[in-house]
């Protein structure tokens, strides 16, 4: 062994003692010099002391939820202009638009997740999401980009949160297809940090191998700093850029960059805001927008108690309606400040009790747990709602704008959601309504489906204004395929 090896494994094994992890280097006198710096390197990217705190709190122990004390439903602009609003939604309409006319606006997609329930063998981004083109979920972001571009004259900047487990095929899937016609240099990615996995029982951190932690990345609050560590933050500023539009990228049909939202939120002043889609009922699995104390905060569906999540006012709407699906806009210099603030940020760890495989240090061998073994810790990136000064919640409408890939197809299986079915179905049926409002006679069947596999897009239309002036059809067949 050299002495540089000799003396990062001193300093290592003193901090995961001190840690209580110190088994992780329980195969070190086995392990090969290269073996035994990739080790280092990934023990090295981890905060230990900060593990340590967070085994006794997060992964020992059960965090309590405990609900704060004033909790009031967040106010937010509705879809459409309320009456003696029209003006000011035209006028922020027209500052969104200004803004990214201007090159001040930057596309920000978060995919660094693993993806696992979809069960893809690759980034998720690259799954194949659209009906009929088959396009992939990163081209269907691409396009919607270039659109943009078109249509303002205007650079719109896009980054891409990887994480170390899915950052080398991102790469190599955007050089393959040519980054989707945007400019390379226009395009820059970025992985998001890992957190170890831990044994649910014991606390200890799990290894995927005699050589390597299995590790996990660390939530999509961990953009925050990721776009300051990688120098995103920098380059934003050295172009220009103002605003971060923020998406997920498992959504077909977001609104990569969507001028009434982002003039709003810049019109208002606001240091970050969020998208809200209302709540088809009570009990749906989406965060709710709470007003915590007066500062606007996301409280998990599971943490909302059932008698608030029934409540409504008097009109007969949920009170508690505004359901988190995670589209933000966010201030450049926001998320710069948090970065560069004395002392720092954090946002609060949330724990998930996963399945994960890992290498069995008495038996050496490898484990396939069948039911959750091991906890994952992460953050959230609206935790940062309640850093902001000023935030506002913008509604958006589910048909146009949310059609999520989240779970596989599961055929014969009634009430499978946020899979790739149910989102070609969504994709068609507004691809379909875009067309209907051009006077396009779109077929149904008897209970109201889209009798026809309809895909528009994004160089076509990104909003269905677009399609005024575009040669269509007068009316589409019964069982057709048409893209347009
Ligand atoms: C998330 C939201 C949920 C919202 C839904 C809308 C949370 C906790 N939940 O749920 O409120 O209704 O989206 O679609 O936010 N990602 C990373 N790095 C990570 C983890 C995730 O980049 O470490 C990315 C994923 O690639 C994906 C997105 O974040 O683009 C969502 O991740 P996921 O964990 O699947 O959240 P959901 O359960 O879908």
């Amino acid at each position: 062994m050299t002495d540089a090896l000799d003396t990062r494994y001193v300093a290592a094994r003193r901090m995961l003692e001190e840690a209580g992890q110190a088994h992780v280097l329980y195969f070190w006198d086995q392990l090969k010099d290269e073996q035994k710096t990739n080790l280092l390197d990934q023990i090295a990217s981890v905060d230990w002391p900060e593990v340590s705190r967070l085994v006794k709190t997060h992964v020992l122990g059960k965090p309590a939820f405990t609900l704060p004390g004033s909790i009031e439903p967040s106010p937010y602009y509705a879809n459409q202009p309320g009456k003696g609003q029209k003006q000011k939604y035209q006028k922020a309409r027209k500052l969104g638009e200004k803004l990214i006319g201007e090159g001040k606006v930057a596309a920000f997609t978060v995919a660094g997740g693993q993806g696992t329930r979809l069960g893809w063998n690759g980034p998720k981004g690259s799954y194949p999401a659209t009906p009929i083109r088959k396009l992939p979920l990163f081209a269907c972001m691409a396009e919607y980009i270039r659109k943009t571009e078109q249509k303002y004259q205007a650079v719109v900047p896009c980054y891409i949160m990887t994480s170390p487990i899915n950052d080398a095929a991102t790469r190599q899937f955007f050089e393959q297809h040519g980054y989707f016609g945007l400019k390379a240099e226009n395009v820059m990615m970025f992985p998001q940090q890992m957190m170890p996995a831990f044994d649910a029982v014991t606390g200890k951190a799990l290894l995927e191998s005699p050589d390597t932690l299995a590790m996990a990345p660390n939530g999509h609050g961990g953009s925050l700093k990721a776009l300051f560590a990688s120098g995103a933050i920098a380059d934003m500023q050295q172009r220009g850029i103002e605003q971060i539009s923020y998406t997920q990228v498992d959504n077909p049909i977001v609104k990569v960059v969507d001028p009434q939202f982002i003039g709003l939120h810049a019109m208002d002043e606001c240091q970050m805001s969020s998208k809200m889609l209302p709540k088809a009922y009570p009990k749906e699995k989406l965060g709710v927008f709470c007003l915590v104390d007066g500062k606007l905060a996301v409280i998990e569906y599971s943490n909302l108690p059932d008698d608030m999540a029934e409540q409504r006012d008097a009109e007969g709407k949920l009170r508690f309606i505004a359901g988190s699906i995670a589209i933000h806009v966010l201030r450049v210099d926001f998320v710069r400040d948090l970065n560069t603030r004395p002392g720092g940020f954090a946002l609060p760890w949330n724990r998930a009790d996963k399945k994960v495989a890992c290498f069995d240090l008495q038996t050496r061998s490898m484990v396939e747990p069948k039911s959750p073994n091991a906890v994952k810790l992460e953050t959230f990136v609206f935790d940062a709602l309640p850093l902001c000064d000023k935030t506002i919640v913008y509604e958006t409408d589910r048909v146009q704008e949310f059609a999520p890939i989240k779970n596989a197809d599961a055929p014969g299986t009634p009430g499978a959601v946020d899979c790739p079915r149910t989102s070609m179905d969504g994709q068609t049926l507004r691809a379909a309504l875009w067309l209907e409002a051009q006077g396009v006679k779109v077929p149904r069947t008897a209970d109201g489906r889209i009798d026809a596999v309809i895909e528009i897009s994004p160089m076509t239309a990104i909003e269905a204004d677009d399609l005024k002036g575009v040669d269509l059809p007068e009316a589409i067949d019964p069982g057709t395929e048409v893209l347009l």
